[in-house]
């Protein structure tokens, strides 16, 4: 199905019209549902029919499954360079503060001294397979109640989306803004990542999401974009 059948069959299944995107485009559309379907009903929303098809055509393109980055030394030059990009984003950013995603300039590489190379070496063995930085990577930052993320997929230039903790601020008792994201079978996985830990996803083809916080909770995340070559 492309997005225009999505799109009927989610519109026939709740006879509900959405606004969409003019254009055909599937992940526009396939989130423009995700974020409908959600809304309504976010317990019941993984045993829609819609959603299970839109799970099987994610599915049949996924390249990599969830998961957790365990090379300590991925991990350590992960971690010193989201220190560098956040030291030099809080010093030259004036309105850093406002921030909830930023894509700083793929020159910003060049300055913290990444070995674009050696990273794209390291993410492709765990995916198994060679994979191109897409050239995008962004500054993730949510603070305060009700922040977030509806569940969704990426665009194509985080197809392998490399995220890494910062930092989180937790109270027991309350939502942080943790990542979570379904498998085919529509059960939703929460993955708790500590500060310094990473998980390695196919974020164009698998719905995730973060929390929304109910209170004044701080989440600070570093992803990166790859591509399957
Ligand atoms: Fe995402």
């Amino acid at each position: 199905m492309n997005g225009s059948q999505f799109l009927k069959a989610y519109e026939n299944e709740f006879n509900v019209k959405v606004r969409t995107p003019a254009q055909d485009n599937a992940e526009q559309i396939i989130n423009s549902i995700l974020y409908n379907l959600f809304r309504k009903n976010p317990d019941g929303m993984a045993k829609t029919r819609t959603f299970t098809e839109i799970q099987r055509r994610l599915s049949e393109q996924r390249v990599l499954e969830p998961t957790h980055i365990t090379d300590d030394q991925l991990l350590k030059q992960i971690g010193a360079f989201a220190e560098q990009v956040t030291q030099h984003l809080v010093a030259h950013l004036e309105d850093y503060q406002t921030y909830e995603a930023y894509s700083p300039p793929v020159e910003l590489l060049a300055e913290c001294n990444v070995d674009i190379g050696w990273l794209e070496r390291a993410v492709g063995q765990v995916c198994q397979r060679p994979v191109a930085f897409s050239g995008d990577y962004s500054l993730l930052r949510y603070e305060g109640e009700g922040k977030g993320r509806y569940p969704h997929v990426d665009r194509d230039v985080y197809h392998i989306n490399l995220l890494f903790l910062i930092s989180r601020e937790h109270r027991e008792g309350h939502t942080p803004h943790d990542f979570y994201y379904y498998d085919d079978a529509g059960e939703r996985h929460e993955e708790r990542l500590t500060p310094g830990h990473a998980i390695l996803f196919d974020g164009a083809n698998t719905v995730h999401g973060r929390w929304l916080s109910d209170y004044s909770a701080r989440t600070l995340a570093l992803s990166f974009g790859f591509r399957p070559i």
